[in-house]
């Protein structure tokens, strides 16, 4: 629709940029013909203790399945993060915080970093804490969330960050899943200029978790919260005592670095695991060549760390990178909606990195409070999380990119550990809604519902063919279980559980998930979670979730809920099934509809046809497709009648 307009970036802009069109289609070939000499080359841009002489080992045969990057190497990823600033960089800043008040903000040097990591890796150590155990954190987006991570990679522990806006049974399964023995939080978060009771969700957790027998709490607010003695631990008195010496771990390039859960259509949340060597040199590769990082810019992604984005594209990759990393406590619009644009003014931001839900929010709000400010500063902008539909890729381009900037939209997953499609600025002809090319050493591939490959332009679901260092290694605890969903649909290949279009130019249109998972906000939400957290109610006897379309969110979350005989419908029970959600998983899963089903469509074995909840969800009940094999074909009648969503 927009393939009129040509948003090539200004000469000087080009020149600068690390790659054109001729140098990305060299090294992509190069990437695909030879991976091992390709990334053999590539690995070196990270500081190895003993350099590595294998650098692929992956079959991705369901009988053999396994994946290993640069395994005979070994390095630490924090002392890459930081030690090997100091010297060049070491009063250059690390991280600008930014908190919720626009009066509340501070700088980081990388020597300050380094410090304030080295004396939590010890505190760690002194409760017993050592390479290979758990550590799980929650906390609001402060600097001292970075510490805790760098810290755990300093000493060979495994993150699992759990983003503070889940619930405490949330947070409690996933310590029991990876069986942490300590917890790292806040007494309070604020965001929007609201707290959110991080401690008392910890507590509430731990109840159920007797193995987790320490918890270190940041002071953020001050505000009154419990106390276990001898379990919870103060981080400002502990670090008060700590020495900063503490040299890093030896780590394989194959041992884990964290888990970070994620939903799937099925079942309970997957922890995803990443290891240490590939996922860095993938992360800080990808953070260079796609945000066209160049020393001295001011880098900013406003994702949680509590996401993936956070940890590769807050953390990780402009960290090893040696950049300006920006860590935003707040909310887009608070105090107003002004706010992202007056922080890039204040903080001079050249590269700014964001959800389409954001942008969407913020485009109905006008152009009024983006241009009263300045943004001068900026030079690229990007997009992630969900597909960004081409108004609000315009709207970004024109209002707050000035028609200046190019956009990157990266496409990827929890599960790729950093980008895998993108334009590269300055290389790739942009076209608004795609997420164009595929980095250096991916491999799309376009499958039908069978498994064949398609050709040239066609619409499908997207496969990867073959693996690249940052892949997901394993689900943790239960390899089966990453076999199963990843590699048993398409045997032989990674499926992305995507589907997507792919253009005369070989262009890549993600069209969002084909299985039964939803992206609300950008954020992940599986229809079985959710389901199984309303089933938990004694009213509700049986539930089904579904998608619809929804302006700002992407997707809305829709609730088919049976009641339990002895239960009426009324809107007090309709919120108290709302709150109840929002308590079992989290605010990001409220359904935004909900429906009384007194039956539900399902086949004569029992299955429930989901195809037709989604139609009736959509408002699109004209479509229904064919309903004859359905038990009983008049529960349908009953659902289009009271449908929500009209
Ligand atoms: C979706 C976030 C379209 C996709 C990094 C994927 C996107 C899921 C894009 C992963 C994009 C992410 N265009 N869709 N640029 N980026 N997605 O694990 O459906 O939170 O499978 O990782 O988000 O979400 P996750």
């Amino acid at each position: 629709m927009f393939d009129a307009h040509d948003f090539s970036v200004p000469e000087e802009w080009a020149k600068r940029a690390h790659a054109d069109n001729d140098k990305y289609l060299e090294m992509y070939q190069h990437s695909i013909n030879d991976p091992e000499g390709f990334w053999g080359e590539h690995g070196k841009r990270v500081d190895w203790i003993k350099p590595y002489s294998q650098v692929k080992d992956v079959s991705y045969d369901a009988k053999d399945l396994h994946i290993k990057w640069f395994h005979d190497g070994t390095l630490n990823v924090s002392a890459n993060c930081l030690d090997r600033h100091l010297e060049k960089r070491g009063d250059q800043v690390a991280i600008i915080w930014e908190g919720d008040e626009p009066t509340d903000d501070k700088s980081v040097t990388y020597r300050e970093l380094h410090a304030e990591v080295c004396k939590f890796a010890n505190v760690m150590k002194s409760r017993g804490i050592k390479k290979g155990d758990r550590v799980t954190i929650y906390m609001p987006m402060i600097v001292e969330a970075a510490v805790a991570m760098l810290a755990c990679a300093r000493i060979g522990a495994v993150h699992s960050v759990v983003f503070g806006g889940f619930s405490p049974d949330a947070l409690a399964g996933r310590i029991q899943d990876c069986e942490s023995n300590a917890v790292i939080t806040a007494d309070e978060g604020v965001r929007g200029a609201k707290k959110i009771p991080l401690k008392a969700n910890t507590d509430k957790a731990l109840e159920s978790c007797p193995d987790c027998t320490t918890c270190f709490v940041i002071k953020r607010t001050g505000g009154d919260i419990g106390w276990v003695e001898g379990r919870d631990l103060w981080y400002h008195e502990e670090m008060a005592k700590a020495s900063a010496d503490c040299p890093p771990e030896e780590m394989s390039a194959e041992d884990p670095l964290f888990i970070l859960y994620t939903s799937g259509s099925t079942g309970k949340p997957k922890g995803v695991l990443h290891t240490s060597g590939g996922y860095l040199v993938y992360a800080s590769m990808t953070h260079q060549y796609v945000f066209d990082y160049h020393d001295g810019d001011i880098y900013w992604c406003t994702a949680d760390v509590g996401w993936i984005t956070g940890h590769s594209y807050i953390l990780y990759g402009p960290l090893a990178n040696g950049a300006t990393t920006l860590m935003f406590e707040g909310v887009p619009n608070y105090p107003d909606s002004s706010r992202f644009w007056q922080v890039c003014d204040k903080h001079q931001v050249n590269i700014f990195y964001t959800a389409p839900t954001a942008i969407r929010a913020l485009m109905r709000e006008g152009n009024g409070p983006v241009e009263k400010t300045s943004r001068k500063s900026l030079r690229l902008l990007g997009t992630v999380g969900e597909p960004i539909n081409p108004e609000a890729w315009m709207w970004y381009h024109e209002v707050v990119g000035d028609t200046r900037c190019p956009i990157v939209d990266t496409w990827w997953q929890t599960e790729t550990g950093g980008i895998l499609i993108t334009p590269l600025p300055g290389a790739t002809k942009l076209k608004p809604g795609s997420a164009t090319r595929p980095f250096f050493g991916v491999k799309p591939m376009m499958v039908d519902h069978d498994g064949k490959e398609l050709d040239g332009a066609c619409e499908g679901n997207l496969c990867i063919a073959d693996s690249w260092p940052g892949q997901m290694r394993s689900v943790y605890g239960d390899h089966e279980r990453f076999i199963q969903t990843y590699f048993s649909t398409y045997p032989g290949r990674y499926f992305t559980g995507d589907g997507a279009k792919r253009d005369a130019d070989g262009y890549y249109w993600i069209t969002g998930r084909v299985d039964d998972v939803l992206n609300v906000s950008g954020h992940r939400m599986g229809t079985a979670e959710v389901e199984s957290a309303l089933v938990h109610h004694d009213a509700v006897s049986e539930a089904a979730v579904v998608g619809y379309p929804h302006d700002i969110k992407g997707q809305g979350i829709y609730v088919y809920v049976t009641l339990t005989k002895g239960f009426e419908p009324s809107d007090d029970l309709r919120k108290e099934l709302v709150q109840w959600v929002r308590k079992e998983i989290g605010p990001i899963a409220s359904p935004d509809l909900l429906q009384w089903a007194p039956g539900l469509p399902k086949t004569r074995s029992g299955k429930i046809m989901r195809r037709i909840l989604r139609k009736i969800a959509e408002n699109d009940y004209a479509n229904l497709g064919d309903t004859s094999t359905l038990a009983d074909p008049s529960v349908v009648d009953d659902l289009i009648e009271n449908r929500m969503n009209r």
